[in-house]
């Protein structure tokens, strides 16, 4: 698939075949987090990878929205400096949405699903993840390949309409 044509295959995938992610695809999907663009390069992001079953399990218990953790093939942790203040956790974040969406898309063009999802239980999420105190677990993105059907480009997204997300040349 082109660029185009696998940002519009790219949806949530939340079931995942038992397939395992080749190596090299699951680091190809990480050097495409590492080289996204962030506020001033500074790059605030680590990413920790689960692929372990029972760890995989344990994770998925830190939100019941992050139920597809535990079927997932990998699960990557987006890690980032805890910021007091909201522009800087602001800018940390749409950093993180960069990485996240940058990754997503570099596993929909191999063909792997993936779905992020919210931490609410923090400290279940440092134990398991290991992660220092001064840092905190933002997000997961669960990836697999779907169990569903495979990716495709979709014609009918469930988005609004063109139009009325879209102002040309004002409001
Ligand atoms: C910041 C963010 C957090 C999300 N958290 C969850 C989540 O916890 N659980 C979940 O199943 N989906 C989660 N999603 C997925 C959205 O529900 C999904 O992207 C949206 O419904 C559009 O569906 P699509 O990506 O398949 O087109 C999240 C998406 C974003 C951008």
């Amino acid at each position: 698939m082109d660029t185009l044509e696998t940002l519009h295959a790219r949806r949530n995938v939340r079931s995942y075949t038992d397939e395992p992610i080749p190596e090299d695809d699951l680091a190809a999907i990480l050097e495409i987090g590492r080289r996204a663009p962030s506020s001033k390069n500074m790059q605030r992001w680590d990413f920790v990878v689960l692929v372990d079953r029972d760890q995989l399990a344990a994770l998925s218990e830190v939100w019941r929205g992050s139920y597809m953790v535990a079927d997932s093939a990998a699960t990557v942790a987006l890690i980032c400096p805890i910021a007091e203040d909201p522009y800087t956790s602001a800018s940390i974040h749409f950093d993180l949405g960069q990485a996240a969406m940058a990754m997503m898309t570099a596993a929909a063009g191999l063909g792997i699903g993936s779905c992020q999802t919210w931490v609410e239980d923090q400290d279940l999420a440092r134990k398991i993840l290991g992660h220092p105190e001064d840092k905190t677990c933002a997000w997961l993105i669960a990836f697999g390949y779907p169990s569903d059907r495979p990716l495709a480009p979709m014609r009918k997204p469930r988005r609004r309409d063109y139009d009325d997300v879209v102002h040309m040349g004002g409001w």
